[in-house]
This record gives C-alpha cells, structure tokens and sequence, in this order.
C-alpha cells in the first residue's frame, strides 16, 4: 500500500510502497491531519524519532472507515486510532494510561515504535479506537490534538484540588487564564477553558490576524499583544507557542499565588534562567510548573462530545479550523505543507 514515508533523524519524505503486517480489524484511512511533530521529524529536528524496520510510516491523527465488525464497533463506522500505546510493562500502560508510561518504553505512532497512520490502511484492535459520530465528519480530525488538550486540563484542575479552588458560585468564573500562543493548540485550548468556565486570555508577539479576531470575537477571549507590557497576572498560564523557552521566563512572573504554569509542546530554542529571585517566589507563592503531553481515549472520547457541541456553541470558529484539504496524489503541494507551516493555517488534512 501507498504511504508517506520518513528515515528519521535524516531529515526528508516520500510516498512510497510498503508491507506492514498487523493483526486487528482493516481500517481504511480517509484523512490524515497534520501537526508541528510531523513537520519536526519531516525537518529532522525531533530527537524522539526513529526508524523501525529502516523506515517509518509518518502521522499520528487518522480519521478511518472500520471495514469489518469488531466486538463493539460496526463494519462502515468511522473511528479514529490512539496515537500513543503502552509499553507493556508498569501499572499506568497496563491500565490504559500511557500517557503517564513509568518505564519511557511507550511507543508513538508515526514517531517511535510504531508505523503512523499516514497509509491506506491500518489494522487495529478496537481497544485503541475511538468511535466518531458522522456529525462531526468534518472537523473530527481535531480530536486527536484536543485530546492531549483534554487530558491537559483533566490534569490541571486535579492538580489545583490542593486548594480550595471553585469560586464562590461554584465554578471557574473567578480564574484567569493566559495562553500563550494562538496556533491550534492555542485555540483548542482556550476553547476548552471557555467551555470548562474560565476567563481566558490570549497573546502572541503581534496583532490578531482578521481570522483570529473573529474566532476571540466568537469564543469570547481577551487577547494580548506581547509587544506591550502584560499588567495583569493569572491563576494559570499555558504556554503553547512551542517557540522560545524565554516566553517562560517571561510569564512566570504573572503567576498568582497558589498559580499553575503548564508547559505544553516542545520549545524550539532558547533557556529557562530562575535565578534565586525567581526561584523564590515559585516556592513563596507555591506555584506548580508541569509538562502536559498525550491524551488517551477517555479523553479522545470527551473530544468527541466537544467537538459536537462546539459546532453548534461556535459555528464560525468550527467551520475556519480546516484551513486547507491536500489530495495525496498531489506531491508538491504534500511536500511543502509536511514541511512548513504557513501563515493563516490551523488544521491541514491529508485526504487519501
Ligand atoms: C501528539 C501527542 C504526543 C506528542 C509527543 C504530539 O504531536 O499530539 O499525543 O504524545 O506529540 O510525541
Ligand atoms: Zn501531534
Ligand atoms: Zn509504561
């Protein structure tokens, strides 16, 4: 079968024949969306990824028509496979959490360990499919980055269960929260955080496009541009730029007491410096700093019912996340946008 193929760490693609044998129901792939991991490992950047039979088929978001019934799923239904899987091994991985993996042994479709899903086919167990209802056909593909982003804010409000931390009516509507970067993750973000109650603020270093103005405008998020000075401070903030380290050193400083700073994507230059000055107002206002990373199919699941809901909660926002649809058959144009990100983009599809 036909599949776009990498030789990690050399940087490069091409689409190119290959065999996998899997065990698992045959699954034919429909789309493929595409994230900066990809364009790190199609750039020979991502350290994490590597080759397993001298080649690596790419891609970890999938959107597949099932081809034969399974236990709980039917023959025609469309699914979507879990990126990351267990290694076999500790508590976390054997109870469905790989994303939490004790050994680092987990592996990651399209990344280590594991073919991607940017092929023809894929044949799957049905415990690592997630169902996708029809109505959201469209727009599915984002469940797979907004599932990290599920599990992400799962995590925060359990962490900040170490303190009273509802307002007084009960919900979030007290708890400021910055994100820095207006990318998908971004905005899937701060969807969410306006879906789960909070205020919500977002920045980047220049003017709102036209396209994000509408989508702030819609959602209802306050935006900053970081070329001015941020006089406010946060009970959270979200680093999702996944540019500089220095957009931390920068906002860790907003941080109110008892705040939580999440660290999602990886910075692609630069240095964290804490000096002690720093250091010491992290312990004195016990602020809590965490990497967030991988959602797993509950969280995929509750993707699913965001996805639906904001559809019609957010009908503008939801139908300008597909920015651009490529044919597989359509090389050069597959090649540059597995390349680079450009300008205006949000979710770009592989259409097979
Ligand atoms: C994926 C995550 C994955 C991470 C690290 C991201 O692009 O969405 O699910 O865990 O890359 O490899
Ligand atoms: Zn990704
Ligand atoms: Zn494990």
């Amino acid at each position: 079968m036909k599949a776009i193929v990498v030789h990690p760490p050399k940087p490069g693609l091409s689409l190119s024949d290959v065999n996998i044998n899997s065990d698992g129901a045959r699954i034919k792939i429909l789309e493929n969306g595409i994230c900066g991991t990809d364009r790190e490992i199609v750039n020979g950047e991502l350290s994490a990824a590597s080759e397993l039979n001298g080649f690596l088929v790419l891609g970890h978001e999938a959107l597949g028509i099932l081809e034969e019934n399974t236990e709980h799923l039917k023959k025609g239904d469309l699914v979507m496979p879990i990126n990351r899987r267990g290694c076999g091994k500790c508590l976390n991985c054997m109870l469905g959490r790989p994303d939490f993996c004790e050994t680092g042994m987990q592996v990651e479709a399209g990344i280590s360990g594991m073919h991607g899903f940017m092929r023809e086919y894929i044949n799957d167990d049905e415990r690592y499919l997630v169902k996708v209802p029809n109505i959201i056909k469209d727009i599915a593909i984002m469940a797979q980055p907004l599932a990290d982003i599920e599990k992400s804010v799962e995590e925060i409000i359990n962490i900040q269960k170490r303190l009273y931390w509802p307002c007084y009516d009960g919900t979030y509507s007290c708890r400021d929260v910055l994100i820095t970067g207006t990318g998908t993750i971004g905005i899937l973000f701060a969807m969410l955080l306006r879906t789960y109650g909070f205020n919500v603020y977002m920045s980047n270093k220049r003017e709102p496009t036209e396209m994000e103005a509408k989508i702030f405008d819609e959602i209802s998020v306050n935006y900053y541009n970081t070329s001015n000075r941020i006089d406010k401070s946060f009970d959270v903030i979200i680093e999702a730029s996944g540019s500089s380290a220095e957009v931390i050193e920068k906002t860790l400083p907003l941080l109110k007491n008892n705040g939580f700073y999440g660290i999602f994507g990886f910075a692609k230059s630069g240095a964290l410096n804490i000096d002690s000055k720093l250091l010491q107002s992290i312990v004195y206002k016990s602020i809590t700093i965490t990497g967030l990373i991988n959602g797993q199919k509950p969280h995929m699941e509750m993707a699913m019912n965001h996805l639906i809901q904001w559809k019609h909660e957010f009908p503008k926002t939801t139908s300008m996340m597909i920015t651009e649809k490529v044919p597989v058959s359509n090389e050069k144009r597959l090649n540059e946008v597995l390349s680079k990100k450009e300008p205006g983009e949000i979710k770009v599809k592989i259409l097979w």
